[in-house]
């Protein structure tokens, strides 16, 4: 029997890529950076059975087509938007995601960058580094508490709930909205309070974004929305970055409209607005939500393992579609 052919379209942390490997029923291509410039060429050019791919690699209609022999598409990511998943199920390719192992990790980096935004950690930090600290100040890097505040928590799944046990135990009021409504015993149990989307986004002190992002979802907060939020108000997104709209919010940060903003993720990634980069009232991070060895790992087995499990005829554990 001739090998699968699966491309992994970059090298992967942990050890499940060396085991898939050294499996004879499989053939695996790892792009290396020069590889990685060209994933398109890639595709067409190996006809793989199975890809293993990033976030960052834009599986269009027009990719997925050009490898007629294509079975699976397993993300190492749990977001899968950089897929065309209705082409693929037309086409009956089933696409995997990383969802579980990475919540942990990227609900840490929301706090984080909570933190950050909140009591200023950055500027306070750079202001350090730049030997500017002359002693003990009452007003020195004034920041925001948290206790008591209202954290909105917009997309209420498996991160978004992880975000706000954190913020519970900082003592924050817990807000979300969602696209279905949870049973009302668990939103008694949580000490959750449902709000409608305009009235999570104007009410929140920490607004934190969680959903998945698909075209509806575009500048979700832009313009409109910002100018209803508190001047108070922290924004944070970890989730994609064209949910907001960066130019409104660059206005927003600019006039003192809101009180700051954390990031992870941007809507033109990897390119980040220069602009951004110089305003004291925004934390920025480059995407590292899941950037741990464990959780790295983890979804490095789990992509992996899937992607097999469809060339061999099993179920996988986190098919899409
Ligand atoms: C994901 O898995 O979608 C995250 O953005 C990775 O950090």
């Amino acid at each position: 029997m001739t090998a699968q052919r699966i491309l992994v379209t970059c090298d992967l942390p942990g050890d499940r890529l060396a085991t898939l490997k050294k499996d004879p029923r499989f053939a695996v291509t790892v792009l290396d950076d020069a590889g990685r410039r060209d994933i398109p060429g890639a595709v067409s050019g190996l006809d793989p059975h199975g890809i293993v791919a990033l976030l960052s690699d834009t599986l269009d209609a027009r990719v997925l087509g050009s490898a007629p022999a294509l079975k699976v598409v397993s993300n190492y990511a749990v977001g899968y938007n950089n897929i065309d998943t209705a082409f693929a199920k037309e086409q009956g390719i089933a696409v995997t995601n990383t969802p579980d192992v990475l919540t942990d990790a990227t609900a840490d980096i929301a706090f984080l960058l909570i933190l950050a935004v909140s009591r200023r950690g950055w500027e306070a930090e750079n202001f350090m580094r730049a030997g500017k600290f002359g002693g003990w100040l009452p007003d020195l890097f004034l920041g925001i508490g948290l206790q008591g505040k209202r954290l909105g928590i917009l997309g209420y799944g498996r991160i978004g709930s992880a975000v706000a046990r954190r913020g519970r135990a900082f003592g924050m009021r817990i807000a979300y909205h969602a696209r279905n409504r949870l049973p009302h015993a668990r939103e008694a149990a949580e000490a959750l309070e449902y709000l409608p989307l305009d009235r999570l986004i104007a009410e929140s002190d920490v607004l934190s974004l969680h959903m998945p992002y698909t075209p509806a979802a575009r500048h979700l907060i832009g313009a409109a929305a910002l100018a209803t939020m508190k001047p108070t108000a922290i924004l944070i997104n970890t989730a994609r970055g064209p949910l907001v709209d960066e130019a409104a919010l660059l206005v927003a940060l600019r006039e003192r409209r809101i009180f700051g903003a954390g990031f992870d993720v941007y809507e033109h990634e990897p390119k980040v607005d220069p602009a951004l980069l110089t305003l004291p009232n925004v934390s920025v991070l480059p995407h590292i939500g899941s950037a741990t060895i464990e959780t790295r790992a983890a979804m490095a087995a789990l992509a992996i393992d899937d992607c097999v499990a469809v060339l061999t005829g099993a179920e996988p554990r986190n098919r899409v579609v």
